[in-house]
């Protein structure tokens, strides 16, 4: 993919269409069902599947790694869609999967650039909790909008290993990775002056023991958190919207994306616009949904959250909104578990996967992403009008094609091996020297992986060949 925005060497217009020209995701070749764990953890049939809205959950062992994945999948992105690694001027990780509390994995991954002789590349890693993509992704989109950008392509990778320890956060683990090529003429359009923001200080999940991979996590807690986020970031983007977007209403959105840390909760969520929505704009409106609503106009939404009536009444108002804008969506998230800083964009390769070529033509994106902690981003996108055989878009669904087939060949273990897996990353976490015992015959190709931690805790990788296969 060559860059092609630097006539005679210089930039002459303020860049347009920015956005992702490109996607790929990495997510390990193994996984437990949700009704093999179930029945593992004594607990009721379908407390999983139905009561969390999970059906299968990735895992890895201990030969791989927060820069492992991230290797693999900046990799496999650079050599699907051709990309010279000279073109790249920003790359930054978004991650809550720490194992060093200086170097970031930014670093490891200039490891695929030296070749090239490209070591001028901006960017480092975000953290907080499940939001580090979104913020890696926003300074990608700044640096290409900003008067540094030298007409060069940024990356942004979005990549985590969720594990909890064994109780009821442990079904929403997952492991993903996201890497996503960023720039002008996107296939994926992001709109301008509409993102907003809500940050607070929270104390629903974070990592304060950096011994353990484990977060503490008050469940409940983080739930009304990722709600009442939603709430604040809703209400602001519709008022900036009103201002830059005339004319945009909750309906003028073809698909309604949001980070995924259980599917159940995106049901939910999607319940919850309906009532925003409602909130917003009752007075000029007279429908079914509206007239069951009408006992809910003067409600204060700080009282809503435990309001299990209200929940479940806009559970059934937002059933044919959450099939068609939002289920496509959450394919990738049933099927890997949370990915943390990787669920919003794996969200939304599912929903790339879920439309034809054609049928994405034009379409308008809102996406909600939440980070415990927190920190929390509503922002909009349309896909590209250039359906043409060569553009963005195309190559796009072209590479994300294989997905569907790629999970179909994955292994699908035992609770007991899965459990067996995280309980060997726990007691191994941070040890040096250490030699990782993980088999790799499950790994596919082109998979890094580590081969050992030296006294001096140096990781080393290697990467399976298709000749290993
Ligand atoms: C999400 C989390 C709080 C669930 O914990 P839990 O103790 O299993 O919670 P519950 O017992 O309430 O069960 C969850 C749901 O399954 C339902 N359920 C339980 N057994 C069921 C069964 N056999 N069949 C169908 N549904 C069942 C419950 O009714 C409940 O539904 P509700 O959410 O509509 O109330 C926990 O997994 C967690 O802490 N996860 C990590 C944090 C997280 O992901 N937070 C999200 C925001 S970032």
């Amino acid at each position: 993919m060559p860059v092609n925005h630097m006539p005679n060497g210089s930039l002459s217009h303020w860049p347009s269409n920015v956005g992702i020209l490109a996607v790929d995701i990495y997510f390990p070749n193994m996984f437990v069902d949700q009704t093999d764990l179930e029945k593992f953890n004594g607990v009721s049939d379908g407390k999983y599947t139905i009561g969390l809205g999970q059906n299968q959950m990735a895992f890895c062992t201990d030969r791989e790694d927060i820069n492992s994945i991230c290797l693999t999948v900046t990799k496999s992105l650079l050599d699907k869609y051709s990309i010279s690694p000279k073109d790249i001027g920003f790359l930054m990780i978004g991650t809550e999967t720490i194992i060093d509390k200086s170097k970031s994995v930014k670093t490891v991954l200039m490891d695929l650039f030296a070749e090239s002789g490209n070591q001028d590349i901006e960017g480092i890693h975000a953290t907080n909790a499940c939001y580090g993509g979104t913020d890696a992704l926003f300074r990608a989109w700044d640096w290409i909008e900003s008067s540094s950008w030298d007409g060069r392509y940024a990356i942004v990778v979005a990549a985590d290993i969720a594990v909890y320890a064994s109780g009821p956060a442990r079904p929403t683990g997952g492991c993903g990775a996201i890497a996503m090529l960023i720039g002008p003429d996107a296939a994926v359009v992001f709109d301008r002056k509409v993102r907003s923001t809500y940050m607070a200080h929270v104390y629903d999940f974070y990592k304060p023991d950096l011994s353990s991979e484990y977060p503490t996590v008050d469940g409940p807690l983080s739930n009304m958190c990722y709600l009442q986020a939603l709430d604040k970031c809703f209400q602001l983007y519709f008022e900036k919207a009103n201002k830059y977007l005339q004319g945009t209403t909750l309906d003028s959105f073809d698909a309604i994306i949001f980070h995924a840390p259980y599917c159940k909760l995106v049901q939910k969520s999607i319940a919850r616009l309906v009532l925003l929505n409602y909130l917003q704009s009752s007075e000029n409106q007279c429908n079914d949904t509206y007239n069951q609503l009408e006992r809910y106009k003067n409600i204060k939404l700080e009282d809503t959250y435990s309001d299990r009536e209200l929940e479940k009444l806009l559970l059934t108002l937002s059933k044919p909104t959450f099939q068609k804008k939002t289920d496509p969506s959450l394919m990738l998230p049933r099927t890997i578990g949370n990915m943390y800083t990787a669920s919003l964009y794996a969200c939304l390769t599912s929903f790339l996967l879920s439309e034809s070529l054609d049928s994405l033509k034009n379409k308008k994106l809102l996406l909600f992403s939440y980070g415990s902690g927190l920190a929390a981003s509503m922002f909009s996108a349309r896909i590209s009008s250039d359906t043409s055989p060569n553009s963005a878009l195309a190559k796009m669904l072209k590479v994300v094609s294989d997905i569907p087939d790629r999970l179909k060949s994955r292994h699908r273990v035992s609770a007991k091996v899965f459990e067996e897996a995280l309980n060997l990353r726990e007691k191994t976490h941070n040890s040096a020297p250490y030699q990782p015992i993980g088999q790799t015959d499950n790994l596919s190709t082109g998979t890094f992986f580590l081969t050992s931690v030296s006294d001096k805790y140096h990781r080393t990788y290697k990467r399976i060949s298709s000749e290993e296969k």
